[in-house]
């Protein structure tokens, strides 16, 4: 029970990865704090983890507020009196689309949920973490942040590249009060909205995507979440500022 007596706070874990992080996390031990925006699907995922685990505390909204990362951090140490991880996973973009039509007000957007949003979360939860001298910060990027992306636009790339410099930065910064900052890298990940859109793609389009993948497959959620399970825990007490790729192989650094 690699996370027994941790308090694991994962944002965006109503579906996708973030669910696959929250239920490996709650299964090894931790007390999971989920959130999303949309309630139906955020309690569902609530409720299996409390029928096979311990029954984690929900806390809903947009990531992007302020109130929201509030009581993300506040519910937490009320309850449990400290928070131990926290998972900067909330995120995504919208089908890349040409270079010309990317408005000033979408690219704001997707910076602002990519990269601004997880900013304000670390730099709130490193308060807390400074004070008990311990915490682990997991910030998911991107493929599109290590390398050219083949389904994303510049603007999601752009912001998952920032997340990596942030974390380093991050990282050197907080080293001294025992707190590790890392990132996980996924590439193409069959979740249901990432299904959704291959879904839409000719065999012919499919296929070369696959080719470019030495693993010859998309990732599933459970191949990304045990990546950011490690940096989560004492096993990685002593890697800090790290990308980790979870891609198959379609780049390597
Ligand atoms: N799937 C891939 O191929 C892939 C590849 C590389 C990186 N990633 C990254 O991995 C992370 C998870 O992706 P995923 O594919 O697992 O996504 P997903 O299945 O679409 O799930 C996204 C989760 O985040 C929540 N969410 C979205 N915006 C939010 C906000 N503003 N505030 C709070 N919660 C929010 C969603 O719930 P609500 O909509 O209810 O809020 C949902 O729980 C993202 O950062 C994404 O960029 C994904």
């Amino acid at each position: 029970m690699r996370f027994k007596n941790k308090i694991a706070v994962i944002t965006g874990a109503s579906s996708g990865i973030g669910k696959a992080t929250a239920t490996l996390l709650a299964k090894e031990g931790s007390t999971v704090v989920l959130n999303a925006r949309k309630e139906e699907q955020l309690e569902a995922v609530a409720a299996e983890i409390a029928r096979n685990y311990t029954s984690p505390l929900v806390i809903r909204g947009d990531i992007c507020e302020a109130l929201t990362l509030d009581r993300l951090v506040q519910k937490p140490l009320e309850q449990f009196g400290r928070i131990d991880i926290w998972i900067n996973n909330a995120g995504g973009g919208a089908p890349a689309k040409p270079l010309e039509q990317i408005t000033m007000t979408e690219w704001n957007e997707i910076l602002n949920r990519n990269l601004s949003s997880v900013f304000r979360c670390c730099q709130k939860v490193a308060t807390v973490f400074k004070q008990q001298q311990y915490g682990r910060i997991v910030n998911v990027s991107s493929l599109a942040g290590r390398d050219k992306s083949l389904l994303a636009g510049v603007d999601y790339s752009a912001s998952k590249a920032g997340l990596i410099g942030m974390t380093r930065h991050l990282a050197a910064l907080l080293a001294s009060d025992n707190i590790t900052v890392n990132t996980v890298a996924p590439g193409a990940t069959l979740t249901e909205r990432i299904a959704q859109r291959w879904s839409t793609l000719s065999p012919e389009a499919q296929q070369k995507i696959i080719d470019t993948i030495p693993l010859g497959r998309l990732g599933k959620p459970e191949d990304i979440a045990p990546a950011i399970a490690f940096l989560a825990s004492d096993e990685a007490s002593y890697i800090t500022g790290a990308v980790i790729d979870v891609n198959g192989g379609c780049f390597m650094s």
